[in-house]
C-alpha cells in the first residue's frame, strides 16, 4: 500500500463540499496514512473540527498565531513533516492565493514553506471554475508544480450543472494512492545515470550589438531537466540564454552561441549515459562577426552564413554514444521530417515537435510530442510541460532499458 505511513497535510478550505473530508480522512487513514487537517476560517462554518481530530486521531490545526499550537509543531514543523499537501476542497479564493504567494493564513503559509508534493481537489460553482481569472490561477498552480484532482461534473450544491464539483472522498484516496505509487516507482528510475540535457536558444552575433536567434524559452528543457533529477539521475543542463531557473539539483552551464554549446556538450562526453537535445540551436551563423557596429550606409544589406556544427549528430556519432534522444521541430509533415531526422542522425529517439499551433511549442507553457524510435512511436498528447517532461523520462528510460540489455 504506497499511503502506508505517508504522511499527509489535509487543508480544508471554505466550502460545501468540506463536510464530505471527515469520510476523506478515514479513507486516507484506512490506507495506512498519517493525516493532520489544517482547516481555515471559513472551513470551520461548514465542518467541525472536532469530527476531524476524532477521525484522523491527531489535533487540527487553523492558527497562524496560536502559541500554543506553535509550541506544540510550529508551522515551519508542520510544513517540513508532511511528505504530501492535500487541499481539498479547493476554494477558488484559495487558488487566487496560493497562485500569487499570499501567506495570510496557516494554509497559505503552509503552501510557501513546504516541500512536500502539493495536490488540490478544486471545488466552486461552474461558473467560477469556468472564469478566466480561476483559469489562470490553475495554469500558474501546474507552473508551480501543483497536481490536480478533478474537479467533477455534474450537478452542483447551487443547483448548477456543470465542471466545479469535488472529487468524491474514495475516489480522491485512490488516485492519491496511485500517484504515490508511480512517485515511488519514478523516483529511482535514473538513479546512478548522467543524463545532458540542452535547452533554450542559442543566440549567433552579428556585430557587437546585434545576434540572431528563435523564440524558444527553455521551458521545455528545463522541465526534462527537473523529472529527469526527480527520477534520481545527475543532470547536466546546458542552456543557453534564457529567463529561467533550473532546479538546485540540476548543474548548468551557460553558453550563447551554437559553437559555445558544442564544446560545452563535447566535454560532457566522457561520462554520459543520455544525452537529450532540446535546444533550438542555429543551424547557421555569420560567417564574420564584424568587431564594430555595421553601418546602415546602404539601402540593402546581404550577410552570408555559415553552418553550425550540429551537436545532437555530432554526439550520436560518438564511438561509445550515450543513448541519444533529439527534439524535431517542424511545421509540416512532422512526423517524416521527424523519421529523417531519426535516421540521418542515427538517433535512438525522436521527439516530434509540431511548431505550427500557437498554444504549444515554442514559448508555450503547454506542449505535445510524438516520440519515434526505430520499430515504434507513441504519443504524448497536450500537457503542461512539466506532466510531458515526466511522461517522457517514463517512455525514455523504458527504451534505454532495452538498449541496455541488448548491448
Ligand atoms: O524552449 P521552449 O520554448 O520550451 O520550446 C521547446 C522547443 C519547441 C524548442 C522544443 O520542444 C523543440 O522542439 N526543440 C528542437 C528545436 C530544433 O531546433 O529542432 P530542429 O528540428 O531544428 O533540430 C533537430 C535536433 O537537432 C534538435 O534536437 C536540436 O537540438 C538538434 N540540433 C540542431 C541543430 C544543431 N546545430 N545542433 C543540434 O544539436
Amino acid at each position: 500500500m504506497s499511503l502506508k505511513n505517508k504522511k499527509i497535510l489535509l487543508g480544508v478550505t471554505g466550502g460545501i463540499a468540506a463536510y464530505k473530508t471527515p469520510d476523506l480522512v478515514r479513507k486516507l487513514v484506512s490506507k495506512g496514512a498519517d493525516v493532520r487537517v489544517v482547516l481555515t476560517e471559513s472551513a470551520k462554518e461548514f465542518v467541525s473540527p472536532l469530527s476531524l481530530q476524532a477521525v484522523s486521531g491527531n489535533s487540527i490545526h487553523h492558527d497562524l498565531l496560536d502559541t500554543q499550537a506553535e509550541a506544540a509543531m510550529g508551522h515551519i514543523e508542520l510544513a517540513k513533516w508532511a511528505d504530501i499537501l492535500l487541499i481539498a476542497p479547493a476554494t477558488a479564493n484559495c487558488m487566487a492565493k496560493l497562485a500569487h504567494g499570499l501567506a495570510d493564513d496557516l494554509l497559505s503559509t503552509l503552501y510557501l514553506a513546504t516541500t512536500a508534493k502539493v495536490i488540490l481537489a478544486p471545488a466552486m460553482n461552474q461558473q467560477m471554475w469556468a472564469a478566466t481569472a480561476t483559469q489562470q490561477n490553475l495554469k500558474i498552480l501546474n507552473s508551480h508544480g501543483v497536481e490536480f484532482l478533478g474537479p467533477d461534473s455534474g450537478e452542483q450544491a447551487c443547483g448548477d450543472v456543470g465542471s466545479g464539483r469535488m472529487m468524491e472522498p474514495l475516489e480522491i484516496a485512490e488516485q492519491l494512492e496511485s500517484l504515490a505509487d508511480h512517485t515511488i516507482q519514478y523516483a529511482g528510475k535514473l538513479s546512478g545515470k548522467h543524463v545532458v540535457i540542452t535547452a533554450g536558444p542559442t543566440r549567433e552575433a552579428l556585430d557587437p550589438v546585434r545576434y540572431i536567434t528563435n523564440h524558444s524559452s527553455g521551458k521545455m528543457g528545463y522541465a526534462i531537466a527537473k523529472a529527469a533529477a526527480k527520477a534520481g539521475a545527475s543532470v547536466t543542463l546546458i542552456s543557453g540564454p534564457v529567463n529561467l531557473t533550473a532546479p538546485s539539483d540540476v548543474k548548468v552551464i551557460d553558453c550563447e552561441s551554437a559553437e559555445q554549446m558544442h564544446t560545452a556538450v563535447m566535454k560532457q562526453m566522457q561520462n554520459c549515459d543520455i544525452f537529450i537535445a532540446t535546444a533550438a540551436v542555429a543551424d547557421y551563423r555569420a560567417a564574420q562577426i564584424e568587431s564594430q557596429k555595421i553601418k546602415k550606409n546602404e539601402d540593402e544589406l546581404t550577410l552570408t552564413f555559415i553552418k553550425n556544427p550540429d551537436i545532437l549528430k555530432d554526439v550520436a556519432a560518438l564511438k561509445s554514444p550515450p543513448f541519444t534522444l533529439g527534439f524535431a521541430a517542424e511545421t509540416q509533415q512532422v512526423d517524416e521530417y521527424a523519421t529523417k531526422k531519426l535516421i540521418n542522425k542515427k538517433l535512438d529517439m525522436i521527439a516530434a515537435n509540431d511548431v505550427s499551433a500557437a498554444d504549444i511549442g515554442f514559448n508555450s507553457d503547454n506542449n505535445a510530442l510524438t516520440l519515434l524510435w526505430k520499430d515504434s512511436r507513441q504519443s504524448l498528447p497536450k500537457a503542461d510541460k512539466q506532466t510531458l517532461a515526466v511522461s517522457l523520462i517514463d517512455v525514455l528510460v523504458t527504451q534505454y532499458t532495452k538498449k541496455s540489455a541488448r548491448n
